[in-house]
């Protein structure tokens, strides 16, 4: 969905033999989405990118089962509550997921095998700390704030900063995008929506790397496997296209705010199979002067909602103990809003400085059990006013 990119030695015809410095010749590999009928990227390697010597399965310790919602509660899931450690691909702890989107918590501190996911695209939105995500394609520096979309088949390695990186993760069986509402019949993002091409970040330069027998984790439908490649597979010299990994800060994201209570496809960032992705981000309120700043209670009779909360205040919940690393699940069935005495907490306020990312699933979500283990009992409770602290 970005727009067009080139990096490195690219040659000025497609499709041409092209002799690389040595005078070998290169490897063109087109990489492309919808059997090539969608985005594409051409990369050109220095050797084969199908050079594999060995592979063997690989048990997947993040496999979970997920289960029914039953009985159907509003969940709060409290990240803190989380072992840390390992690495962004292997550490991940899956909390939520359907047929469409799993949505795993890691706290990562150390750097990832190669690793590429051939079931669909990956999002990650980058909670703390940062990093650098490795890539075929070259290096993308990240930090707090980012949304990181690595697109399937992409061959990439994450390495956390000093201090570690922590992250949402939603490993999508498919393709994220943006809303096609804001984009132009040739894919230009237009003036009115709340972000533009200027601020997506993408690799800048071509990473290489030398050795010989590089293994490399690919999950795909039937689960992981490590291939081993002859070459290391970073040794791309150029690449252009409109398939590349890239990031979009959450504070590049400019609000729409109006008189009243703005809808939530307003926030909305991405779109994905059967899911949006939202975000909530620093605005003043609503200026309508008898405006109910908060959100009024909604059925959302469609979909799953699933809010991270990234930072600020968040007005709407109360004193339910939702902050900074919460996630809540708000599921169709159930009718959700402020929690009691928001309204009236935010009637003379006139910014909001929450930070919070939404995940809206058109199918209904599984819980793991790692989910239920950090779930606040309580929450369901809490807008009758018997939450107990
Ligand atoms: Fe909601």
């Amino acid at each position: 969905m970005p727009h067009y990119r080139q990096t490195g030695e690219v040659p000025r015809k497609r499709h041409v033999r092209v002799p690389e410095r040595s005078g070998a010749l290169l490897f063109e590999e087109l990489m492309g989405e919808h059997g090539f009928s969608h985005d594409s990227a051409l990369l050109y390697h220095r050797h084969s990118p199908s050079a594999v010597v060995a592979a063997e399965a690989v048990a997947d310790r993040r496999q979970v089962a997920f289960t029914a919602d039953a009985p159907l509660v509003p969940r709060h899931l409290r990240t803190a509550k989380l072992a840390e450690g390992g690495d962004a691909v292997l550490g991940r702890t899956r909390l939520l997921g359907n047929e469409d989107v799993l949505v795993s918590w890691v706290t990562a501190s150390q750097p990832s095998e190669l690793y590429r996911n051939a079931t669909g695209d990956e999002l990650v939105y980058v909670h703390g700390g940062g990093g650098l995500l490795e890539t075929s394609f070259g290096v993308l520096a990240v930090s707090t704030g980012d949304y990181v979309v690595v697109p399937c088949g992409t061959t990439h390695r994450w390495v956390p900063d000093a201090g570690g990186m922590a992250a949402l993760v939603l490993e999508v069986s498919g393709h994220v995008g943006f809303p096609t509402r804001y984009l132009s019949g040739t894919g230009q993002l237009l003036e009115g929506s709340p972000f533009c091409e200027r601020d997506l970040r993408a690799p800048g330069e071509p990473l290489e790397c030398d050795g010989t027998d590089v293994p490399v984790l690919v999950r795909s439908t039937g689960g992981l496997t490590r291939h081993v490649y002859d070459r290391h597979p970073f040794d791309v010299v150029g690449w252009d296209g409109c398939l590349y990994p890239f990031a979009l800060s959450i504070h590049d994201f400019e609000p729409i705010v109006g008189a009243i209570h703005q809808p939530p496809p307003v926030h909305q960032t991405f779109a994905g199979p059967n899911l949006v992705v939202c975000s909530f981000v620093p605005r003043p309120y609503d200026f309508h002067p008898g405006a109910i700043k908060v959100p009024y209670h909604h059925a959302n009779v469609d979909s799953d909602e699933v809010i991270f909360y990234a930072d600020g205040d968040f007005m709407s919940r109360g004193d339910t103990g939702v902050g900074p690393g919460s996630i809540t699940l708000h599921p169709a069935g159930f009718t959700h809003g402020p929690q009691p005495g928001s309204v009236e907490r935010a009637a003379d306020q006139e910014r909001t400085e929450e930070l919070a990312v939404m995940l809206d699933t058109f199918r209904r979500l599984g819980v793991s059990d790692a989910a239920r283990e950090i779930s606040d009992d309580d929450y369901p409770w809490s807008w009758a006013g018997r939450h107990s602290g």
